[in-house]
C-alpha cells in the first residue's frame, strides 16, 4: 500500500513535471503543490473526529486541488485558500497547516480545533486572512502574527485566549483591516498602538476583560467603521476626542463598560456634540454603564441615518427632549431603567421609522400621547382608521403615566410583537380597540386602574399568544370567545372583579400552560379538559385559589378580623341544609397512615393535579390521594394571606391553617375528574360552613371532620 501510494505520488509528481501536463503552461513549476499534498493528508490524519466526512475526498489518489474546501492558485502552483468553517471537526490545531507555504486564505471557523495557535503559522508570508473563530483554542494572542505583512482578517472570537493584547502586534499592521478578538478572556489595555494601524475599519473586542481607557490612538483611524467594545472593564470618560474625529464611524457599540459622562458623571452634552460629528453612524449601544447627566436637546443633531439607539440601564435624568424626533430613521429606540421624567414627548409621533419603543421602568407623567402613531404627513387620522408606522414593539411599562389607553392605539395595527403598558395609574376602560391588534403577540395592561370588561372580540386578536389583565378592575364574564384565541400560551386575569362561570372553551386552547384567574369572584365548577388537564402546578393552584380558597378565605378572613359580626352571621347560617356525603370522610392522620406517610412507593402517578398517591385505610378500603400543597402549603396560597397569619396569635394562627389546608384540599376535590366523586356544591357548601362555625369558636360540633382530609375512594382496587 505505502508503496502503491508512494508511485502514485511519484506519477504525479512526474505528471506535473512533465511538459505535456495539461493543466496549465506556467513555466515555474515546483514541488510546491505536492508538498502542500502532503501537508494536507498530514492534516487529516491529526483530525479525531470528522463527523460529516468533510474529509472523505482527501486521499492519496485524488487531486490536492479537488479536495473539499481546497482552492489552487489559478495556475495550479500551490493551495492558496483552506476553508474548512462549519464542518464539526475535532483535532488540534496543528502546525503542519503551516507547511502550506502559499495560504492566502485559511478559514477553520466553528469547529472544534484545540490546542494552541501553533507559533510556525507565523511562516505563513502569504496569509491574508485567517478566521479561527469559535474553536476552542487556549493560550496567549499570537503575537507571532504580526510579521504577515499582508494580514488583512484576522477573526479569533468565540476562543478561550488568555493574557494581554501585546503593543508588539500592532508595530506593522498596514495591512490589517479587519480584527475580531471578541469572546476571549483577553485582559489589560487595549494598546496605545493600535492607531499605528491606519487600515482599520472594523475593530470587534467585545466580552473580554480589557481594562483602562479606549487608547486615544483610535482617533487616527479615520477609516474606523465599527467599534464594539461591549462587555469589558474599560473606564474613563466617553471618548469624546476620539469619536468626534471618527467621521465614518457606523457602528459604535460601548455597552456594558464602566465609563462616565463628563463632568463627573453628569454631563451628557460634550459627547454627544461630538457624536454629532459622526454623520454616517446607524447603530449607537450605551446600555448598563450607570451614565448620568440629561438627554442634551444636542440629541437632534445626531446622524440622520441612526437606526438603533440603545441607552437602557443608565442613570440618565430629565425629560426626554423633542429633538429626538428629527432622528427620522430610528426604528429602535430603548431608554428602559432610566431616571427619565416629564411627558413622552408628543413630536416622537414624527419618528416615521420607529418600530420598537421601549421606556419602561422610568418616571415618566402625565399620558400616552394619542399622536404617538399617527404621521404628520397624513394628517389627523380618524381613529378607527388610524394607521401608523411599523411600530412593533411598544414597551412603556413601569412608568407613572395617566389617563386612559388612547383609542388611536389600534392605528399601530403593526404592533406585532408586544404591547406592555403594565405598572402605570392608567384608568379608564379596557380599550375594545386592543381587538384590533390583529399581529400582536403579547399584551400586558397588568397592574393599572383600567375598568369595563373584557369584550367577546378579543378573539379578534389572533396572533396572540400573552394576555395579561391582571391587577386591575375589570368586571364582568369573560367571554366564551377567548376559547378561540388559537395562539394564546398565557393568559392572566388575576386580581380583578371578574364573575359568572370559568369559560369552558379554555380548554379548547391546545398551547395555553399558564392560566391565572384567581382573585376574582368567579363561581361554579372548573371545567374539565384541555388546560384544566394540564395546567402547570403554578397555574393549577391558581384556579384552585379561585374557587376554593380565594372567595372562602377572603370571607373567612373577613369574619376572624371582624370579631363579633361572626357571630351574627353564623346565628344567621345555623340552619344548614341536610348534609349529603357520598364521599367519605378521613383524618389526615388516617391518610398518613394509609399512605405511609406518603411514601413514594406509593405513588401512582404524578400529573397536571399533582401527586395521586395509593393508599389503603384501617377498614380495608382503597383510597387514591391526591396531594397538591402536602408540606407546601405557603405555596398554595396567597402569600399575603400567609403573612398576614403570622402576625396573629398562636390560636388564630393554627385556626387559619387548619382553614387553609382543609379549603385546598376541598379545592382539589373540586378538580376530580368524575362527577361522581366529585363533591355536590352542597357538599362543597357545607364543608365552608363547618369551617366558618370553627373559626367562630364552635370547635367541638364539626371540628374532627374537619380536620379531615378529603378523599376519594377507588371503586375497583
Ligand atoms: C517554488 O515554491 C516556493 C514555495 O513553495 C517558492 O518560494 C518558489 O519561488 C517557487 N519556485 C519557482 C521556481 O516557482
Ligand atoms: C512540513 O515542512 C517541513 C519543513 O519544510 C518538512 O520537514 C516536513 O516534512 C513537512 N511536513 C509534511 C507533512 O509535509
Ligand atoms: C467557507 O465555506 C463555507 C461553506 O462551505 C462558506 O459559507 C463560507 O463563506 C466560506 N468562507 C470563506 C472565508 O470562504
Ligand atoms: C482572501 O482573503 C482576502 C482578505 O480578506 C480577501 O480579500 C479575498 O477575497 C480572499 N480570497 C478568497 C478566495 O476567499
Ligand atoms: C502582499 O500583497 C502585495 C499586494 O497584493 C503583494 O505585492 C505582495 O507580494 C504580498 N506579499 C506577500 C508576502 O505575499
Ligand atoms: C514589518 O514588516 C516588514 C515587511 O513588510 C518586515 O520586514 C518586518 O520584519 C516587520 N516588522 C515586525 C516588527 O514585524
Ligand atoms: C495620530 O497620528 C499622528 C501622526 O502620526 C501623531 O502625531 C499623533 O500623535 C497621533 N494621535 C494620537 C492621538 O495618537
Ligand atoms: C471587571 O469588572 C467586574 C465588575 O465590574 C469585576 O467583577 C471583574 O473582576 C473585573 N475584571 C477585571 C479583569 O478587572
Ligand atoms: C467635529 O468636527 C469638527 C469639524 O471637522 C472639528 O473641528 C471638531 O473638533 C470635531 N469635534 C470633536 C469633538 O472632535
Ligand atoms: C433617512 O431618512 C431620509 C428621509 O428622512 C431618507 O431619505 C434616507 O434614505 C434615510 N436613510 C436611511 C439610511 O434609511
Ligand atoms: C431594551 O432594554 C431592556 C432592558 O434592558 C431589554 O430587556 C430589552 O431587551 C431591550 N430591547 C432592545 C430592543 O434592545
Ligand atoms: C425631573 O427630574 C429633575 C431631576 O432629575 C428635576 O429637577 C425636575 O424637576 C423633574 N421634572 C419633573 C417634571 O418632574
Amino acid at each position: 500500500m505505502i508503496f502503491i501510494g508512494t508511485f502514485l505520488l511519484l506519477l504525479q509528481h512526474l505528471f506535473l513535471m512533465s511538459p505535456f501536463a495539461v493543466s496549465g503552461s506556467h513555466h515555474h513549476r515546483n514541488h510546491s503543490l505536492l508538498a502542500d499534498k502532503s501537508a494536507l493528508l498530514a492534516f487529516k490524519k491529526t483530525i479525531v473526529f470528522d463527523p460529516k466526512s468533510m474529509l472523505a475526498t482527501w486521499t492519496e489518489d485524488g487531486d490536492v486541488c479537488s479536495f473539499a474546501g481546497v482552492r489552487c492558485n489559478k495556475h495550479r502552483h500551490s493551495v492558496v485558500k483552506l476553508n474548512l468553517s462549519r464542518s464539526e471537526l475535532t483535532g488540534p490545531l496543528s502546525p503542519i497547516i503551516s507547511n502550506l507555504s502559499g495560504l492566502r486564505n485559511l478559514s477553520l471557523s466553528e469547529n472544534n480545533f484545540y490546542g494552541i495557535i501553533p507559533p510556525e503559522f507565523s511562516s505563513l508570508q502569504h496569509l491574508h486572512s485567517l478566521l479561527l473563530d469559535s474553536n476552542n483554542l487556549h493560550g496567549p494572542f499570537p503575537e507571532f502574527l504580526s510579521i504577515l505583512p499582508n494580514l488583512t482578517v484576522l477573526s479569533l472570537n468565540g476562543n478561550h485566549l488568555t493574557g494581554t493584547l501585546p503593543p508588539s502586534f500592532f508595530s506593522n499592521c498596514t495591512s490589517l483591516a479587519n480584527i475580531d478578538l471578541s469572546q476571549n478572556l483577553l485582559t489589560g489595555r487595549i494598546p496605545e498602538e493600535i492607531g499605528n494601524c491606519p487600515g482599520i475599519w472594523n475593530l470587534n473586542l467585545y466580552n473580554n476583560q480589557f481594562t483602562g481607557e479606549l487608547p486615544a490612538s483610535l482617533a487616527n483611524i479615520s477609516e474606523l467603521y465599527n467599534i464594539d467594545v461591549e462587555y469589558n472593564n474599560l473606564t474613563g470618560e466617553l471618548p469624546a476626542n476620539i469619536i468626534g474625529k471618527l467621521y465614518s464611524v457606523v457602528s459604535l457599540h460601548l455597552s456594558y463598560n464602566n465609563m462616565v459622562s463628563h463632568d463627573r458623571n453628569t454631563n451628557l452634552e460634550p459627547f454627544f456634540t461630538a457624536l454629532a460629528n459622526c454623520t454616517e453612524l446607524e447603530e449607537l449601544e450605551m446600555a448598563g454603564m450607570n451614565l448620568g447627566g440629561r438627554l442634551p436637546s444636542s440629541i437632534g443633531r445626531l446622524s440622520v441615518n441612526l437606526d438603533t439607539m440603545l441607552m437602557q440601564e443608565n442613570r440618565i435624568s430629565g425629560m426626554i427632549p423633542s429633538e429626538i424626533a428629527h432622528l427620522s430613521n430610528l426604528t429602535v429606540l430603548n431608554l428602559t431603567s432610566n431616571s427619565l421624567n416629564g411627558t413622552i414627548p408628543a413630536e416622537i409621533n414624527q419618528m416615521s421609522s420607529l418600530e420598537q419603543l421601549f421606556l419602561s421602568h422610568n418616571l415618566l407623567t402625565g399620558a400616552i400621547p394619542a399622536a404617538l402613531c399617527q404621521l404628520p404627513r397624513l394628517g389627523t387620522i380618524p381613529p378607527t382608521l388610524g394607521q401608523c408606522t411599523d411600530l412593533s414593539k411598544l414597551d412603556l411599562s413601569y412608568n407613572k403615566l395617566t389617563g386612559s389607553i388612547p383609542a388611536e392605539i389600534s392605528g399601530i395595527r403593526e404592533i406585532r410583537r408586544f404591547l406592555n403598558l403594565s405598572h402605570n395609574h392608567l384608568d379608564g376602560p379596557l380599550p375594545i380597540e386592543l381587538s384590533k391588534l390583529e399581529n400582536v403577540e403579547e399584551i400586558d395592561v397588568s397592574s393599572n386602574n383600567l375598568s369595563g370588561s373584557v369584550f367577546f372580540q378579543i378573539s379578534s386578536c389572533i396572533a396572540v399568544k400573552l394576555i395579561n389583565f391582571s391587577r386591575n378592575s375589570i368586571e364582568g364574564h369573560l367571554p366564551d370567545s377567548i376559547g378561540d384565541l388559537k395562539n394564546l400560551e398565557s393568559f392572566d386575569v388575576s386580581g380583578n372583579h371578574l364573575s359568572g362561570g370559568i369559560p369552558t372553551s379554555l380548554n379548547k386552547i391546545q398551547s395555553l400552560s399558564f392560566l391565572n384567574l384567581s382573585f376574582n369572584n368567579f363561581a361554579g365548577v372548573i371545567p374539565s379538559g384541555g388546560v384544566f388537564n394540564s395546567v402547570t402546578d403554578k397555574s393549577f393552584l391558581a384556579i384552585l385559589t379561585t374557587i376554593c380558597c380565594v372567595i372562602g378565605i377572603r370571607r373567612i378572613k373577613a369574619n376572624v378580623s371582624s370579631g363579633n359580626s361572626v357571630d351574627t352571621e353564623l346565628a344567621r347560617k345555623q340552619k344548614t341544609p341536610e348534609l349529603i356525603h357520598n364521599f367519605p370522610r378521613i383524618t389526615y392522620r388516617e391518610l398518613l397512615e394509609a399512605t405511609e406517610g406518603f411514601e413514594e412507593q406509593r405513588l401512582l402517578g404524578t400529573g397536571g393535579y399533582g401527586r395521586v398517591y395509593k393508599g389503603l385505610l384501617q377498614d380495608g378500603t382503597a383510597i387514591a390521594v391526591k396531594t397538591h400543597y402536602h408540606g407546601r402549603v405557603e405555596r398554595v396560597v396567597d402569600s399575603s394571606l400567609m403573612r398576614a397569619s403570622r402576625d396573629q396569635s398562636p390560636e388564630v394562627k393554627r385556626m387559619w391553617e387548619v382553614a387553609i389546608g382543609e379549603l385546598a384540599e376541598l379545592g382539589i376535590l373540586c378538580t376530580q375528574e368524575s362527577p361522581t366523586t366529585r363533591p355536590t356544591m352542597l357538599d362543597a357548601a357545607d364543608d365552608l360552613d363547618r369551617l366558618k362555625r370553627y373559626l367562630s369558636g364552635d370547635t367541638t360540633a364539626t371540628f374532627a371532620s374537619s380536620l379531615g382530609m378529603s378523599s376519594s375512594t377507588l371503586s375497583d382496587d
